[in-house]
């Protein structure tokens, strides 16, 4: 069994030392569960509960990564990704909950008894050491491997990760980019069962995380690894991930792939954190007709299976891409409806709601705009055409088909 590429850090982070190397424990206990992930040698989380104080830093997670796959959790700043991962780690516990690893339940085992490597968010390599000491290090100390053979996996990783010119350097003499990428590959020549990823991409400039982003995932899925990567980005989410994890103070909001979450958010917070610009977010009210939202009112008919009642609150979506923008009195050849004050029209899988808006922004983004609208005080934003003649101040009608809308129930 392998060692793991685990390093203890001090609470500040700065000091880092590897953790020593034991034996690897007892054989996987045996697990009743159907579950893929426990029988083929991925991560299982059961109930995860972590409290600080008064502070519930995680809720009841429940989560199974498959072997070779990569899974993203998603959240804002402050919602438990990073205590996660210090739990899967090892350089936490947990209050409550069970961490399986190839169906070997992970809790009261220590961090160097665990099959991980993990990648800081304020990642650390040893100033003093060049970057092939600092990628062979726990290579030589931790799996016991000898010098030449730590060399040769090193130097095999560096060249996939293109950093072979870079090994004889110090951590100094390398860009923020370069030394994550060092981190990246002392971590990968680890061969560990799971690699853990706590926003590796963070301060870095917009350019090096879109090719680093794309190349760490590339590395990894080559290498098939189980990954865990947890990040408030969203782009890095949907970038890298075979399926993502909504986290949102301490608790799971959605598991899926990038294509479920997007198409089909079960939840307004899930709809808001994806997609860019993200989905526009809509207060509505809910009556004996319809949903009455500021852009009409929608017939139940229309949007049905979403049971509410009267007076209910609820917040209705659209992604960007659905709305339409057109003059201020739509010629007939655009389309099957009316402008109006909130009108509706069509019925069925043709209803479409409209209402007048005032353009405030308009962003160039290459082959498109994105264009920023005021609905009598509702902010939304529209994906249009670049070469569309807007202005900010310029009247508009914007149309939304209803089949496009999403309804979520508070
Ligand atoms: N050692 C600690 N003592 C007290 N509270 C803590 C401790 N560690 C984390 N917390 C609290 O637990 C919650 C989750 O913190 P965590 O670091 O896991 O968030 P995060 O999602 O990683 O955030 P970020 O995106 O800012 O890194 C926060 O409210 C945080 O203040
Ligand atoms: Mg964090």
């Amino acid at each position: 069994m392998r060692a793991p590429d685990v390093l203890t850090s001090s609470a500040s982070g700065s000091e880092i030392v590897p953790a020593a190397d034991t034996a690897a424990g007892p054989a996987a206990a045996a697990v009743d569960s159907g579950s893929a992930a426990l029988s083929d040698g991925g991560l299982v989380l059961r109930g995860i509960r972590r409290l600080f104080g008064d502070v519930v830093a995680l809720d009841g997670v429940d989560l199974a990564v498959t072997r070779g796959e990569s899974l993203v959790v998603l959240g804002p700043s402050g919602s438990g990704k990073s205590t996660l991962l210090r739990i899967i780690a090892g350089l936490d516990h947990a209050d409550e909950g069970e961490v399986l690893i190839g169906g070997r339940d992970q809790i009261g085992l220590p961090p160097h008894r665990r099959d991980i490597a993990i990648v800081f968010q304020h990642f650390a390599l040893y100033p003093h050491l060049t970057a092939l000491r600092n990628i062979t290090l726990g290579l030589r100390h931790g799996l016991r491997l000898d010098p030449a053979a730590a060399d040769r996996r090193a130097r095999d990783v560096a060249g996939r990760l293109q950093i072979t010119e870079l090994l004889d350097r110090l951590p100094r003499q390398l860009s923020g980019g370069q030394r994550q990428r060092v981190a990246l590959a002392r971590a990968l020549a680890r061969q560990a069962g799971v690699v853990l990823l706590d926003e590796p991409l963070s301060g870095l400039d917009a350019q090096l995380r879109q090719s680093l982003r794309i190349e760490i995932a590339g590395r990894l899925r080559a290498a098939g690894a189980t990954t865990v990567h947890v990040t408030h980005d969203q782009i890095d989410a949907m970038a890298t991930a075979d399926r993502i994890a909504v986290l949102r103070d301490g608790r799971l909001e959605q598991v899926g792939t990038p294509d479920e979450l997007y198409h089909h958010p079960r939840t307004a917070f899930v709809a808001g954190f994806i997609g860019s610009p993200p989905m526009n977010l809509m207060a509505a009210d809910h009556t004996h007709d319809g949903w009455r939202t500021p852009l009409g009112l929608v017939h139940h008919p229309d949007l049905p299976g979403r049971p509410a009642a009267d007076g209910d609150g609820v917040t209705v979506g659209i992604r960007p891409e659905h709305l339409r923008v057109s003059g201020p009195n739509p010629k007939a050849g655009d389309g099957p409806w009316r402008s109006g004050d909130g009108e509706t029209s069509g019925t069925g899988a043709e209803a479409r709601v409209s209402a007048p808006a005032v353009v405030s922004l308009v962003v160039p983004a290459g082959p498109e705009k994105i264009v920023h609208l005021d609905a009598s005080g509702t902010a939304m934003a529209a994906r249009c055409a670049a070469d569309v003649p807007l202005r900010p101040g310029a009247e508009v009608t914007v149309t939304a088909p209803v089949a496009d809308l999403h309804i979520f129930v508070l």
